[in-house]
């Protein structure tokens, strides 16, 4: 009797259970859409009363105080607009509450050398931690996605621009801007959210750093995550397709973008400024002037895939096919930073293979150098060497172009397909992959005569302008510039 009593409390209390969750579905599905309504009405009146004069342009930005290459495509583009547009009112999202604008300013200058004008709004926002992935140890992507909502609800709240440009890639917040908040919407992305490679090892069912060794060994789990990417990629590619305007930062990325965004006519492919302009400048030294050795130049940090060993064993190799009085005139230069113990531990390792392979005569190693004499490095150089395959785009590779070294960059990614070109006509540097290859490659390039080099080396430093900042301003003011052309309308 007691028992019968129980199972009928229990049933009542799941029929109560599935009863509420159902009225509150109901009530998302019907209430959502008058909700949407409410706040376009809402931030309608809001920007009506806006007291800011003129085209209001926000910039959503939420690290803008980290000095990182990202943040300089944020300040570039902020330069381009105040010189093009002396009348637009610009702001910035920004979470770096210990920042004040002053600083934030001062750090860009020094960091990029861009000068701004101080009249530029910085809007703080509270709720940034609900956008790092350490909130979300289980659906990282989507809970930092659904985080940047949130997010860009209080920059919402707080101001209404008439032009949205988001320079992190969180396109979650694009349908906000766009439908709630009547914007329109630019995007600059660096890197896709989630790519067609992450897709790949839930798939082959590789451990890897964004699948743990318990989904890749169950095939239930696996099937689940791949399910939840699909949707994932579904939801991204929506949000994307949200943007009036999409800006990528290399064929790397527009490859990726195109695949889930599916825009390609809306998507336009714009370098981030690289720092060339003083490079260029440099005069270039005659082969006599460089100690009387023939100097190959790498430059890179000490880390496993920037690919150190495969330069040695091409050193290896080229031994054995030039002559001995021309072998003993070749140094390979590694010029890098080293940061901590695990960066010394490969320093040495790389130290005790030279010696291994006997190239240490020959192989010399610059270690935290200060910049002008990284520069001097470079211009004592006649060949810039680069080994890491599939780097996604190679800024270190545009910098050797720059200075007039000769570039064997690697036949994969970035180098290859942005930034080096081997036609005779146009030639710019050299590919090459394999150890034996590039050695082949640097005997090639010793035995050229000056002319022939310097026309690469011309050409070479001619092309890397593509990737300056002039270039980047002129590229981004035209992607840009229908929003300027409908509100003057
Ligand atoms: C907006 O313009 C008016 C007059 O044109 C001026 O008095 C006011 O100070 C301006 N407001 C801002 C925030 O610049
Ligand atoms: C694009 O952004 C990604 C991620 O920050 C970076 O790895 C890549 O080098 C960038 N590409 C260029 C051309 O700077």
């Amino acid at each position: 009797m007691k028992h019968a009593c129980t199972i009928a409390t229990l049933m009542a209390t799941i029929n109560t259970i599935f009863f509420v969750t159902l009225i509150e579905a109901l009530f998302l599905i019907f209430a959502l859409p008058f909700a949407i309504i409410y706040w376009r009405k809402l931030y309608a009146k809001k920007r009506a009363e806006r007291t800011q004069n003129g085209t209001v342009v926000a910039f959503f930005h939420p690290y803008c105080n980290a000095g990182g290459g990202g943040e300089r495509v944020l300040w570039a583009a902020i330069n381009a607009i105040q010189t093009k547009y002396a009348n637009v009112h610009i702001a910035v999202y920004t979470g770096d509450l210990e920042a004040d604008p002053e600083q934030i300013l001062k750090r860009a200058e020094k960091a990029f050398n861009i000068k701004l004008k101080p009249n530029i709004q910085f809007v703080y926002l509270h709720r940034r931690k609900w956008v790092e992935a350490d909130m979300y140890p289980y659906f990282t992507l989507l809970g930092q996605s659904l985080g940047s909502v949130w997010l860009g609800f209080e920059a919402l709240d707080s101001l209404q621009p008439d032009i949205y440009i988001d320079t992190m890639g969180y396109a979650f917040t694009y349908p906000l801007f766009k439908y709630i908040g009547g914007c329109k919407v630019g995007s600059y992305t660096h890197y896709p959210t989630i790519s067609t490679d992450m897709l790949k090892h839930v798939y082959r069912r590789v451990v890897s750093h964004n699948n743990r060794r318990i989904i890749a060994r169950n095939p239930f789990l696996s099937a689940g995550k791949i399910f939840y990417y699909k949707l994932f990629a579904l939801l991204y590619g929506w949000t994307g397709r949200c943007a009036d305007t999409v800006m990528v930062n290399s064929s790397w990325t527009e490859d990726h973008i195109n695949s889930i965004w599916k825009c390609p006519l809306r998507t336009h492919r714009i370098y981030p400024p690289c720092d060339v302009e003083h490079l260029t400048k440099l005069p270039l030294l005659k082969d006599e002037d460089k100690r009387d050795s023939i100097r190959i130049v790498s430059v890179g940090q000490f880390r496993p895939e920037k690919g150190h060993p495969l330069m040695l064993r091409a050193m290896y190799n080229l031994r054995s096919i030039v002559k001995e009085e021309v072998w003993e005139k070749i140094r390979l230069v590694l010029i890098g930073s080293c940061r901590n113990a695990e960066d010394e531990g490969r320093v040495k390792d790389m130290q005790d293979l030279a010696k291994h392979l006997a190239l240490d005569e020959n192989v010399e190693f610059k270690l935290n150098i200060p910049y002008p004499e990284l520069v001097s490095e470079l211009q004592q150089g006649t060949i810039g060497l680069h080994a890491m395959w599939n780097e996604h785009f190679g800024i270190g590779v545009v910098e050797c172009m720059a200075a007039g070294l000769l570039m064997i960059a690697h036949a994969s990614g970035g180098p290859r397909a942005d930034i080096i070109e081997t036609q005779t006509s146009s030639q710019t540097g050299f590919l090459a992959d394999e150890a034996e290859e590039y050695a082949e490659v640097i005997k090639h390039i010793i035995n050229m005569n000056p002319q022939d080099k310097n026309t690469i080396r011309n050409a070479a430093r001619a092309s890397v302008n593509r990737f300056s900042g002039a270039q980047f301003e002129k590229e981004f003011l035209r992607a840009i510039e229908p929003f300027f052309r409908q509100k003057q309308e």
